[in-house]
């Protein structure tokens, strides 16, 4: 029982099957066509084109094969072109001919495009939900170091002292925003196509809005043809995981820079490193090195889903089964990405006295610069000054807090005795006290503002 043979007197070439066929990869759609299949049931049975025994019998039928699925029982044949057709010939096998009312004013264009939106809602709901244990460890692991000092950055050059927590929390709300804009996609994913047919809508006058609301979409599409063919929401959740897994990358490639012995600010749990076969000394950060890599095929799949769009002419056409292999690479990697990166920061050690071994005065120019400025002097001029004070310190081979005072002085005369309480790592970062700074009164603020949205 073929779903499309009635006008062919030929079946397809061997390898025009294996070209054409997607059960392969569609199969993993199954419980979203099942359940599109059951609201297209009960939709049709209201419409008055089921009978109540005919709808009962598709119902059960349906529930059967979504068991057989779940429990990996699900034997395929090799007419199973997609999912659509496998689901719709067992229940032929299962019920006899009232099968084939079931696609009464559907075809698999309104079929696959609400299967794969209501397989994205999932995943995206998924993704929330492990993002959020990402989001607990990076917390949590703050809130266990909170006053750790470590040097700050820029240009990947000594910059400023900033507390370990602040850093582990910059990316909280990375990926903070990550989540919104997940939930963001997630609305526009949740719109039923369904009963949009082929093209040009359903005949039969279903419900569309009630099969929807079943399905937990709060909307309808509103154009047939453009929902035929609507793969947005597949591009938009590929950019968000785009998004998560470059995010994800650079967390990856500080935390290699971290754990390298040159430095050692941290150690990677030995459950998520490896050795060498050669060199027995070596502990790579392999997690860390794939979850950088791996960026690299999520982000692949959106610029793939994208080039097969943007050639399309108008509703459904063939290239629109390409959305699918790609998307689920992206989920099956980012989704295990996120576990091995929330395994990896809680499994983190911390080595405070190295970090604290790589604060150097040098970091302390701009703090030296404020003071002049807390004295009255504008900023610019007291950038100025630091610079002589710095030049004076190399000339004599002496860090900044053993210039003395009369050579500072000589520099400028607002620098007074109190100069060297300057040279205090911590007192550096109490000062950055402003609304997300690295302070550790503003640290605590934001690990109580990020608890609160992830509670
Ligand atoms: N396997 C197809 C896909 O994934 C289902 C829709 C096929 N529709 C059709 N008219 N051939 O896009």
């Amino acid at each position: 029982m073929k779903l499309w043979g009635g006008r062919f007197s030929q079946g397809p070439e061997e390898v025009m099957k294996q070209f054409n066929d997607s059960f392969r990869f569609d199969q993993r759609l199954y419980a979203a066509d099942i359940a599109g299949s059951q609201a297209y049931a009960q939709a049709l049975y209201m419409a008055g084109y089921l009978l109540e025994e005919e709808k009962e019998n598709i119902l059960s039928g349906l529930a059967q094969i979504k068991g057989e699925f779940d429990a990996g029982e699900f034997v395929s044949r090799p007419e199973d072109e997609d999912i659509h057709t496998a689901v719709e010939r067992r229940l032929f096998e299962l019920i006899g001919p009232a099968a084939g009312k079931l696609h009464t004013g559907r075809s698999r264009n309104d079929q696959v495009a609400v299967d794969l939106r209501l397989y994205v809602m999932a995943e995206i709901d998924h993704m929330l939900a492990q993002l959020g244990q990402v989001q607990t460890a990076l917390v949590d692991k703050a809130e266990a170091h909170l006053d750790v000092l470590m040097p700050g950055f820029t240009h990947l050059q000594p910059a400023q002292p900033v507390l370990f927590s602040h850093w582990l929390m910059s990316y909280f709300w990375m990926l903070a925003r990550d989540k919104a804009r997940l939930q963001d996609a997630r609305t526009r994913t949740a719109v039923s196509p369904l009963g949009s047919g082929a093209l040009a809508g359903n005949p039969f006058g279903v419900d569309r809005t009630q099969m929807a609301e079943a399905l937990g979409m709060p909307a309808i599409s509103m154009n047939s043809l453009d929902a035929v063919s609507d793969r947005d929401f597949v591009a938009e959740a590929l950019f968000a995981f785009s998004m998560i897994a470059v995010h994800i990358s650079r967390l990856a490639e500080d935390l290699i820079l971290f754990s390298n012995p040159a430095l050692k600010f941290v150690e990677i749990g030995e459950g998520y490193a490896t050795g060498s076969s050669l060199m027995p000394q070596k502990r790579n950060p392999d997690s860390m090195e794939l979850a950088r890599g791996k960026s690299g095929r999520v982000i692949a799949a959106l610029v793939n889903l994208l080039v097969v769009l943007k050639g399309l002419p108008s509703t459904y056409n063939k290239d629109l089964q390409e959305d699918k292999e790609a998307l689920f690479d992206s989920i099956d990697n980012l989704s295990l990405t996120l576990s091995v990166v929330a395994g990896v920061v809680a499994s983190l050690q911390v080595f405070p006295e190295n970090m604290a071994a790589q604060l150097d005065e040098g970091m302390l120019a701009t703090d030296l610069a404020d003071y002049l400025v807390r004295k009255g002097m504008p900023f610019r001029e007291a950038h100025h000054k630091v610079g002589e004070v710095i030049r004076y310190a190399e000339i004599h081979g002496v860090t900044l807090s053993k210039v003395p005072l009369a050579a500072f002085q000589a520099v400028s005369p607002l620098f007074k005795e109190d100069v060297y309480h300057t040279f205090d790592f911590m007192q550096a970062v109490s000062k950055k006290d402003s609304v997300g700074g690295t302070a550790l009164s503003a640290v605590k603020e934001q690990i109580a503002a990020a608890k609160e949205m992830v509670a």
